[in-house]
């Protein structure tokens, strides 16, 4: 939740530049699922949720190296810290972390897979401060959902997840928000993923889904994806998937435009669609091309840090310095550190990950910024409607049989084609109009 503190440092940061506004933080680097379009999760755990596994792993600060990064972040004046993974909630220890932040002033936010929230870990941040979320949902279709997590039942956890978040953080101004991933599995469901956020009454993000040209980025730097050969064994390395599947088709490209054309319109309606209209207009040209027009203001604006505990420019980049060696912050505060992350940041292609491309707007596109000043001024006065679960399975359902993915489009590849075969034959191609 905003408050009048984080307001000052975000406009000091946005204006002056001089004080990073957000950081992201992968506190693991493992995973309880193992997305497709996904290179951040180490290892697949056989269990949903598995600690004692999860610890013997390496890439896991203590909680007293978290504690000197905090002090970092403090004298660096970062007003909020997200808190990402891998999957945040598989560390048992996720309470403590956020209290280490709390106590140097950082207010946490926490992006979740969602299928390990239950009431009391939610409580227990709750009471810590913790009110806003980034929960991730791609498909309203479980078995979509399930092939895209490669991991069975993930659909039905993360529901409840969502459903639990509901209950619980405030209904009044919360600032939660549901992240999809646009790609070639899900492109046809985005209208229909809209209006089901709109009605659960939190904001929607969309993020073009990023891949890697494993050739073209093994020329052009070789920092990007190092150990490219052990990839699959070294998926810490990495962030963007080399799963090429992701990507939206050639003979699709068409269906972008058409499909933003409607999620534009329905923010000028009054979604809280999270994206900037700037941002839904670059996401096109990037699924198409993968180019981008932005220009990167890490790590001035924001920065990351891995799960090894280094500042690195972004998810992006594997290599960073660590904050966790005597020096580092003599070396920042004399900017040593930002030079030398600046010649990563020049050579990169761009993204459109929404936590960096938006900020990047926000401070250079007076639209943009006036724009999400309108917008988040309203997501303060907003309330959430309460509904119940069996409620938001029924808007599931609705949704679903509106729509265009129900035909073969989209569908999860190794389901049975003919299953939906009888449903499908009303609808026609360009039926993805969400009727609202
Ligand atoms: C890496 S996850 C970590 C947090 C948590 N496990 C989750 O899934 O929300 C952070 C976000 O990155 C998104 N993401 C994963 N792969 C991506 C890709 N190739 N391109 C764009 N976003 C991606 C996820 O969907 C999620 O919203
Ligand atoms: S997107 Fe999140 S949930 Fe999926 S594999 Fe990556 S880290 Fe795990
Ligand atoms: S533009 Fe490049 S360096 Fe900057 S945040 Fe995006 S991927 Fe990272």
């Amino acid at each position: 939740m905003f408050n009048y503190k984080i307001i000052r440092s975000f406009l000091r940061g946005i204006f002056s530049k001089r004080n990073p506004i957000y950081a992201q933080f992968a506190i693991n680097s493992n995973c309880n699922l193992q997305c497709r379009m996904c290179g951040q999760h180490q290892l697949a755990q056989s269990e949903w949720s598995s600690p004692s596994l999860l610890h013997k792993q390496k890439n896991i600060l203590s909680l007293n190296e978290i504690r000197v990064i905090a002090g970092h972040l403090q004298k660096m004046q970062l007003p909020f810290i997200v808190l990402t993974g891998g999957e945040p909630f598989l560390r048992k220890d996720l309470a403590e972390i956020v209290k280490i932040f709390k106590d140097h002033n950082i207010t946490s936010r926490i992006q979740t897979n969602g299928t390990l929230l239950t009431e009391k870990n939610i409580q227990e941040l709750l009471n810590l401060g913790v009110v806003d979320y980034s929960i991730s949902l791609d498909s309203l279709i479980e078995e979509k959902q399930d092939y895209i997590n490669d991991r069975k039942g993930s659909w039905k956890k993360a529901l409840e997840g969502i459903y639990i978040l509901s209950k619980i953080v405030p209904k009044r101004g919360n600032f939660s928000v549901i992240n999809t991933v646009v790609s070639d599995y899900n492109l046809y469901e985005i209208p229909s993923l809209v209006e089901f956020v709109n009605r659960i009454g939190f904001s929607h993000s969309l993020i073009p889904v990023h891949t890697k040209d494993k050739n073209k980025d093994k020329n052009k730097d070789k920092t990007r994806y190092k150990n490219l050969d052990k990839v699959k064994n070294d998926q810490n390395e990495t962030f963007r998937s080399q799963n090429s599947s992701v990507k939206v088709k050639h003979s699709d490209h068409h269906q972008i435009d058409e499909v933003y054309r409607q999620i534009i319109r329905l923010k000028k309606k009054g979604y809280a669609i999270h994206n900037s209209k700037h941002f839904l207009k670059e996401s096109i040209q990037f699924l198409k091309t993968g180019l981008v027009n932005s220009k990167c203001d890490s790590p001035y604006l924001y920065f990351h840090i891995n799960s090894k505990g280094e500042m690195a420019s972004c998810l992006d980049y594997s290599n960073g310095y660590s904050m966790l060696t005597d020096d580092f912050w003599s070396k920042y505060s004399s900017g040593e550190i930002q030079a030398s992350l600046k010649s990563t940041i020049e050579n990169c292609d761009g993204c459109m990950y929404p936590c960096y491309a938006e900020l990047s707007y926000l401070r250079r596109k007076r639209t943009v910024f006036i724009e999400r000043t309108v917008s988040e001024t309203k997501k303060f006065l907003r309330v959430r409607n309460e509904y119940s679960f069996d409620d938001l399975l029924g808007w599931v359902s609705e949704l679903n049989s509106k729509s265009i993915y129900n035909q073969d489009k989209n569908q999860p590849k190794n389901q049975n084609k003919n299953q939906n075969k009888n449903q499908n034959e009303t609808i026609t191609k360009n039926s993805m109009v969400v009727n609202s």
